[in-house]
């Protein structure tokens, strides 16, 4: 998992600017209803390239301080250069294994963890590691997507990869995977599992706009860590069919003059009693 991360981190870097686009309401929602206020301590998990850090770092100000973490060591120096390029002298950079935070128990006020759970091969010790880290009071909150049909731009790209690579079709909620916390009622169930309290979930639309379907296409070659597994180990032809598939059954969602790929992401915020 590392060394795909460390292989999609440069990718994920460089889409920054639509990623930021594509994942703004949702991580407005995450900060504010993870309750991060000017002052607070933060533990950002899974934090990629460092996007939603700057977004935590700008709210709990220089007063504040953001622990992002990832388990990726390339990830980490590009999020490191990221906080201190803006000039956030808040903002520390570790790698950690989510499931092994290596932090003070109870010294945060609040912790957060966009699109990551559910790629933890066991996503209750990632929020029972949470439950720790916070102080009583401390509020979580994480975004994973919701399931298959309501990310069919996913759903292609896991179905036709895994075609193309002489692969049978898995299970789309198996643990570890883009889709694991998907199930209605399953993620919740892990809050209160790991200890946590007043959970809610709220499902929101991520319709990511972009100019057209080369640009998603770009994207996904470059950053999707779990597509690019699969289609790794084939030859240049046959890994060109399988991208000329995807684009062919992406045009779906080609609008009048753009390109709207529907996503739907579930928002799930507890606090630690
Ligand atoms: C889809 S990216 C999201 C990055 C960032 N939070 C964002 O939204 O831009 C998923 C991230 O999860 C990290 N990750 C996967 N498994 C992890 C684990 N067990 N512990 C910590 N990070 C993990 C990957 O290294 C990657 O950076």
């Amino acid at each position: 998992m590392r060394s795909h991360w460390d292989a999609a981190a440069r990718g994920w870097d460089a889409h920054s600017p639509e990623i930021r686009a594509w994942l703004r309401t949702a991580t407005d929602a995450m900060i504010a209803m993870a309750g991060v206020v000017e002052g607070a301590r933060v533990l950002d998990i899974a934090a990629g390239a460092g996007d939603q850090t700057l977004d935590l770092a700008e709210r709990v100000g220089s007063s504040g301080a953001v622990i992002a973490t990832d388990l990726s060591p390339a990830i980490v120096a590009l999020a490191h250069a990221r906080a201190q390029g803006a000039g956030f002298a808040q903002v520390q950079c570790r790698v950690a294994d989510g499931e092994d935070l290596q932090v003070e128990p109870g010294s945060f006020d609040a912790a957060v963890c966009r699109l990551g759970l559910m790629f933890f091969p066991d996503p209750l010790q990632g929020l029972r590691e949470m439950h720790r880290a916070l102080r009583p009071g401390g509020g979580v909150c994480t975004v994973v997507f919701s399931g298959p049909q309501r990310n069919p731009c996913l759903a292609i790209l896991m179905a036709t990869a895994l075609r193309h690579a002489g692969l049978p079709a898995r299970d789309p909620f198996a643990p570890g995977s883009l889709f694991s916390l998907a199930r209605p009622g399953s993620i919740d169930a892990l809050f209160h599992d790991a200890g946590f309290r007043d959970d809610a979930t709220t499902a929101v639309d991520a319709v990511f706009h972009l100019p057209a379907v080369e640009n998603y296409l770009d994207f996904v070659r470059s950053s999707a860590s779990p597509i690019l597994q699969i289609l790794d180990g084939l030859n240049e032809g046959a890994a060109r069919a399988a991208w000329d598939d995807i684009e062919a059954q992406l045009h779906a969602f080609d609008t009048a003059t753009a390109w709207a790929g529907p996503n739907e992401l579930l928002i799930t915020a507890a606090r630690r009693p």
